[in-house]
């Protein structure tokens, strides 16, 4: 199945990004959530990652300022925002980027179900819920798939492909293809608690929140070592600020729940989460946002 027109449901962390990566691939992609606010932020941040990778083409001379002038405006013109699923009726893809919590997940998956067109294969970009319980909001459980980009959704290639029990194979082949249409690199995997990636992500990650736990070495410090040894880009208090604390906390329970106490949740983190302080999109986590 080619995907003609896509769409993302939520616009908040992953959400503005996935429908820039969409919108790059020269698809037109309808953007929804709840509120103005989180839409605009959505498109906003669709905007700075777009002119950031032109940018770069600019800087290298690769392209005129005048082409990345004009490929903005195209690319931004085929992200369109909204409050209502009335774009919804043509779209053949749809990626639900709504908060890490069953009972959301379910509604929208319902709602979907009835405002897209038959065929449309609906997607969900889930940490690690079960895409089997997700697609039993719906009647076409055959069409349901997990399709798990990684934050930065612009920059980081891999895409999971997540059958659930009654994922059809069609559409595992459609979701497939569809992440390689979109530049992407999709890889299958199982579906258990955490899927591929955040089994050995959170794992890692849970050793070095328990060692500041049971320390209180400040996290800044933890950081620059992991970043300087490791030569990574952000250490690992960094990267849980930017993705969202409370998506944090939440797959790290998810994951203790599922496996054990090999899995550890931050008990600092589950503090600034209780105040309120999520990280990069509430301006305030482990670090000041501007
Ligand atoms: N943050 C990450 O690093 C990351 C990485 C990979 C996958 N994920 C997964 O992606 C999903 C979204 O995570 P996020 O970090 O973008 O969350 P987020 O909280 O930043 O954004 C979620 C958005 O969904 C909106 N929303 C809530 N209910 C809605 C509804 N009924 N209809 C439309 N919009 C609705 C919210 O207003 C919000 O803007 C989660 O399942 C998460 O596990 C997150």
């Amino acid at each position: 199945m080619f995907v003609f027109k896509a769409a993302v449901v939520g616009a908040g962390t992953m959400g503005g990004e996935i429908a820039q990566v969409v919108a790059s691939a020269g698809i037109p992609v309808v953007l929804k959530d709840v509120k103005q606010e989180f839409v605009d932020t959505g498109l906003t941040k669709a905007r700075e990652v777009t002119q950031g990778q032109l940018g770069a083409l600019v800087a290298k001379e690769k392209i005129t300022q005048e082409d990345a002038d004009r490929q903005l405006e195209e690319i931004l013109g085929r992200i369109t925002g909204t409050l209502d699923y009335d774009g919804f009726g043509d779209v053949d893809f749809v990626i639900e980027a709504v908060p890490e919590r069953m009972e959301i997940k379910q509604s929208v998956f319902a709602d979907l179900d009835a405002v897209t067109p038959g065929h449309a294969i609906l997607a969900s970009n889930t940490s690690g819920l079960s895409i089997t319980e997700i697609a039993d909001a719906t009647r076409r459980p055959d069409q349901i798939v997990g399709f798990h980009f990684f934050w930065p959704a612009s920059v980081m290639r891999l895409i999971e492909v997540i059958e659930g029990d009654e994922t059809a194979p069609d559409t595992v082949q459609a979701a497939t293809t569809f992440a390689q249409q979109i530049r992407k690199m999709p890889i299958r995997a199982a579906e258990c608690p955490g899927f591929v990636v955040n089994r050995i992500l959170v794992s890692t990650a849970s050793e070095i929140w328990r060692y500041q736990d049971e320390t209180g070495v400040p996290v800044e410090e933890i950081d620059e070592f992991i970043k300087e040894r490791a030569q990574m880009p952000m250490g690992p208090f960094r990267v849980a600020d930017m993705s969202g604390l409370d998506t944090v906390v939440k797959v790290a329970r998810d994951m203790r729940d599922a496996y054990g106490d090999r899995f550890y949740v931050h008990r600092g983190m589950e503090q600034l989460v209780e105040r309120g302080e999520l990280g990069a999109k509430t301006g305030k986590g482990f670090y000041e946002h501007r």
